[in-house]
C-alpha cells in the first residue's frame, strides 16, 4: 500500500452544510458510476447524527431519476443494541431520513440485528448476508462500492472504539459484535478489513468537538494516529476521502 493510499484525500469546506453538500455530490457520483459499471451500488451507511443531514439532502435535492435508487443495496456500518424502532437505532434514523423517501426495495435494505438475543450469531449472520449479496468471489473480501463513515470526538468510527483492541485487531471477521465498556452497551460493527476492501470510503466529520481527533487522525506520528480507531482506517485499492468543515479542521496546520 503506497503512502498516498494510507492518507485520505482531505477536503475542507467552510461549514457543515457545505461539507454535507460536497459529500452528497460524491455519493450521487459513486452511485451513478457503480450502477453504470456493475449494474448496482452496495453502500454501507454511517449512523449517528452527522449523516442525518446528508441523507435528508439526498432526498431534498436529488431528482428521483437523477440517482438509480432501485439499483442501490443498503447495508449498515454499525448498529446499537436497540430495537429498530428505538430512537437510538441507526436503522430508524436512516429509515426516516432516507429510506422512506427513495425507491429502494425492502429486500435491498439490510439492517443489523444488534438487538438480537445472540448478538454474536446475528453478526455472523450479517457477515454471511454481506458476503452473499456484496461479494463477487466467495474467496475474496466483498468490496463495497461505498462505505460512509463518521468519527466520534474520541476518534471511534463505525462502532470501532478506542481501547477495544480485540475488535480493533480483528483481521478475519468482517462483522463483529462486542460489549463496549465506555458505553456499557453492546454494538455490532463492520471491521477494518471490510473497510479496507471498499472501492470508495468517505469519512464526514464536522464540528469543533471533533478537531482534536481530526488532528490525531492526520498527524505524522503513527503511534498517536493509531491511538484513535479512525486513524487505523486503510483503503487498499479504493479511494479514501475525508471531508471536514473548518471547525473540525481548526487544529490542522495551514
Ligand atoms: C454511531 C455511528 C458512529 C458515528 C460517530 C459520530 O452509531 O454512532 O455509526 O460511528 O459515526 O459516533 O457520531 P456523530 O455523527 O453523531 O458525531
Amino acid at each position: 500500500m503506497s503512502e498516498a493510499q494510507k492518507k485520505p484525500k482531505i477536503v475542507v469546506e467552510p461549514t457543515d452544510e457545505s461539507a454535507t453538500a460536497w459529500v452528497a455530490e460524491l455519493v450521487k457520483s459513486v452511485i451513478c458510476q457503480s450502477v453504470a459499471q456493475r449494474g448496482r451500488c452496495c453502500w454501507a451507511l454511517a449512523g449517528g447524527t452527522t449523516p442525518r443531514d446528508l441523507y435528508q439532502r439526498l432526498v431534498d435535492t436529488v431528482a428521483e431519476d437523477e440517482v438509480p435508487w432501485p439499483a442501490v443495496e443498503i447495508f449498515f456500518g454499525d448498529e446499537r443494541d436497540v430495537p429498530q424502532d428505538d430512537v437510538d437505532s441507526n436503522y430508524r434514523m436512516v429509515q426516516r431520513t432516507l429510506l422512506d423517501h427513495v425507491p429502494i426495495a425492502p429486500d435491498n435494505v439490510h439492517p443489523m440485528r444488534a438487538d438480537a438475543e445472540d448478538i454474536q450469531a446475528a453478526a455472523a449472520e450479517y457477515e454471511r448476508t454481506l458476503r452473499e449479496r456484496v461479494g463477487d468471489d466467495p474467496n475474496e473480501t466483498p468490496r463495497f462500492d461505498l462505505v460512509l463513515l463518521g468519527m466520534g470526538g474520541d476518534g471511534h468510527t463505525a462502532s470501532l472504539f478506542p481501547g477495544c483492541s480485540e475488535t480493533l485487531e480483528e483481521q478475519d471477521k468482517l462483522v463483529t459484535a462486542y460489549h463496549v465498556p465506555v458505553l456499557g452497551r453492546d454494538r455490532m460493527t463492520i471491521t477494518f478489513p471490510l473497510i479496507a476492501a471498499a472501492r470508495n470510503v468517505v469519512m464526514l466529520v464536522t464540528g469543533p468537538d471533533k478537531a482534536e481527533a481530526v488532528d490525531a487522525l492526520l498527524c505524522d506520528d503513527e503511534e498517536r494516529r493509531r491511538s484513535i480507531p479512525a486513524g487505523r482506517v486503510r483503503v487498499e485499492e479504493g479511494t479514501f476521502t475525508l471531508v471536514l468543515d473548518e471547525d473540525a479542521a481548526r487544529l490542522l496546520d495551514g
